[in-house]
């Protein structure tokens, strides 16, 4: 996996030769998109690269929900944060499932069964707050329903 990591890597670092940290965006966005999330390899690569530290680029990768740290997991969260859902508790919900699957968004679960994804608005607002998971919507969401849904994945 490490050496797939490092080619696909190096194959988008041989597009950007100016090694210019202005290209970072686009950098990361091609590297994802071929190896499906941003490796810490895959990080120390760009990072040597651009000559730029590790920590710029988590902190410029964190700042967008696109970016993903891990592997998709064999479910996907996506928890809405938009103003309805924000409005209805959206922030608490998230917390509350972001402590009982032990990741943040743009994680995956350590044993890969989810990742996490938090998003501006699913186009449901009037059933907020609402989390997807996969291609199901929940509605009207609490911290109890959350937890018995949470069970019914595998
Ligand atoms: S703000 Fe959450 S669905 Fe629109």
């Amino acid at each position: 996996m490490y050496v797939k990591i490092a080619s696909t890597t190096q194959s988008v670092l041989n597009k950007f030769p100016l090694k210019d940290k202005s290209n970072l965006i686009q950098i990361l966005q091609a590297v994802q998109e071929k190896d499906d999330y941003l490796s810490p390899e895959a990080v120390v690569r760009i990072s040597e690269h651009l000559s730029v530290s590790r920590s710029y680029i988590y902190g410029v990768a964190t700042f967008y929900s696109q970016f993903k740290f891990g592997p998709p997991g064999r479910h996907s969260i996506r928890i809405c944060l938009g103003t309805a859902c924000h409005v209805q508790g959206g922030d608490f919900l998230s917390n509350a499932l972001q402590s009982e699957i032990d990741i943040t968004p743009g994680e995956t679960t350590e044993d890969g069964k989810f990742d996490l994804e938090r998003v501006a608005c699913l186009g449901c607002c009037a059933l907020a707050p609402v989390v997807m998971i996969d291609n199901i919507i929940y509605s009207r969401m609490s911290v109890i329903k959350l937890k018995e849904m949470l069970d019914r994945y595998e």
